[in-house]
């Protein structure tokens, strides 16, 4: 029997997760159903209703209330909204007996994420992270490599990325503290990864600024949007709509050392301002040789380096056991990949439907979900490990800011966002 779904948050991403869907069933699983939608800006609900109908075979129906989804036959959302309503309309559906899928990052704050973590165990129900960069088959491998101890003992990661000048990225609300921030809403994605590759962030110490302050659009008067700051092409139409110029009051970079608990040092640069040459690095060095990543979802192959020298050969035959998931390998063409060719757009579709399908199969069988409350609240506490340690100046622990004995930073933020 399908499972009846419900898109919450019909923007860009609400968008993208419909294709995902669709790509999902176009390749035989048809376990979810999207019967409904719902966004607080009736326009764009009727937008995804309109493109489910065209690509589903089906008009869902929209709705203005959660409440209204059970008498629906409702038993699971997908929430793709801005951050700060995560966690309210996450708690709501737990309430109403609805497992959940939420939009990284999972909430605004810590203390929301452990909010939705306690409203999901007392309701029994899942709560599962749309986190898509490890489900990148790319990334999948760099995994089962570190894990076969290709490069030995990792011993240092340089994760740098650089660029952004002073263009808004995507939407306005990317660079307003108390909707995100670009450092939370990009950086959760490098905190997952970090972890998902070297095991757990223990501490961390940074330095974080506001670059630009104002940030400028150019699609408001115009001028054609960069395909890397429209993912998908879903955002293109509302960018020309946003002001032309505004005022960004969450800082655009950081520059940090990070430690994990198997002693692996990490140096993270993440700067959404840089006007120089546009830099991308993540690369792992180990006792025996080092690994070089390339973009999330770009398909590039990895590069390994053993003593000193490029490694030739396939890098499947260091790891005879890999394989992908049944889903992943039927959307990107095999179950032992070590690069593919797609656009971003294909991609994209193809990562947003392994996370459909982690989400039905949680459901169904009841295991947890790949990326359940707890790393979803870890990823986002990594991040504020690294404002936290900013505004204090000296190194803070993931413990003490899950434990909410470090929370300055985040202290305003918890006091705007709803209980
Ligand atoms: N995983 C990824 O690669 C990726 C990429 C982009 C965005 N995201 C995430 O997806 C989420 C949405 O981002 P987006 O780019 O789609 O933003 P967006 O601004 O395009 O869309 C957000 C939508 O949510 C709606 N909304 C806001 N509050 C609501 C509420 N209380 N009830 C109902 N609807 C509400 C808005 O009206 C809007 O339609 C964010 O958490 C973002 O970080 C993830």
């Amino acid at each position: 029997m399908s499972i009846r779904l419900a898109i919450i948050g019909c923007g860009g991403m609400g968008h993208r997760h419909l294709r995902g869907l669709a790509r999902l069933q176009q390749a035989g699983w048809r376990d979810l159903e999207l019967v409904a939608v719902c966004d607080q800006h009736r326009p764009h609900a009727e937008s995804l209703a309109a493109e489910a109908a065209a690509t589903l075979g089906r008009a869902p129906q929209i709705v203005a209330d959660l409440a209204d989804l059970p008498a629906l036959g409702v038993v699971a959302v997908d929430i793709t909204t801005t951050p700060p309503a995560h966690h309210t309309l996450a708690c709501a559906a737990f309430a109403l007996g609805l497992h959940v899928m939420v939009e990284k990052p999972m909430a605004l704050t810590v203390r929301a994420c452990q909010t939705m973590q306690r409203a999901a165990a007392a309701a029994g129900r899942v709560l599962s992270v749309a986190e898509n960069y490890r489900r990148d088959p790319i990334n999948r491998l760099a995994r089962a490599l570190l894990a076969a101890g290709v490069i030995g003992q990792p011993r240092f990661v340089i994760h740098h990325t650089v660029g952004g000048g002073d263009e808004m990225l995507i939407s306005v609300w990317r660079h307003q503290k108390d909707q995100s921030g670009i450092l939370l809403d990009v950086g959760v994605h490098y905190t997952d990864m970090l972890e998902y590759l070297l095991g757990p962030i223990e501490r961390c110490y940074a330095q974080v600024r506001l670059h630009e302050p104002i940030r400028r659009n150019p699609a408001a008067s115009g001028a054609a949007v960069a395909a890397g700051n429209d993912p998908a092409g879903v955002y293109g139409a509302r960018q020309r709509q946003m002001p032309a110029s505004f005022r960004a009051t969450a800082e655009d970079a950081l520059y940090a050392t990070v430690c994990f608990a198997d002693g692996t040092v990490g140096q993270l640069i993440e700067d959404h301002a840089g006007h120089g040459a546009p830099l991308w690095s993540r690369q792992i060095h180990g006792s025996r040789g080092s690994l070089d990543m390339p973009v999330d979802r770009t398909g590039v192959p990895l590069q390994l380096t053993i003593a000193g020298q490029p490694y030739t050969g396939s890098l499947l035959e260091l790891v005879p056991e890999f394989q992908l998931d049944p889903v992943s390998a039927a959307l990107f063409g095999g179950a032992r990949l070590e690069h593919y060719q797609l656009d971003f757009a294909a991609t994209d579709q193809r990562l947003l439907a392994v996370e459909y399908a982690d989400f039905a199969a949680a459901i169904s069988s009841g295991r947890a979900p790949e990326v359940d409350g707890a790393q979803g609240a870890r990823a986002v506490a990594g991040v504020y490990a690294l404002l936290e340690s900013a505004l204090l100046d000296r190194p803070v622990s993931i413990a003490e800011v899950l434990a909410g004995q470090v929370a300055t930073y985040q202290q305003p933020l918890d006091a705007s966002l709803a209980d």
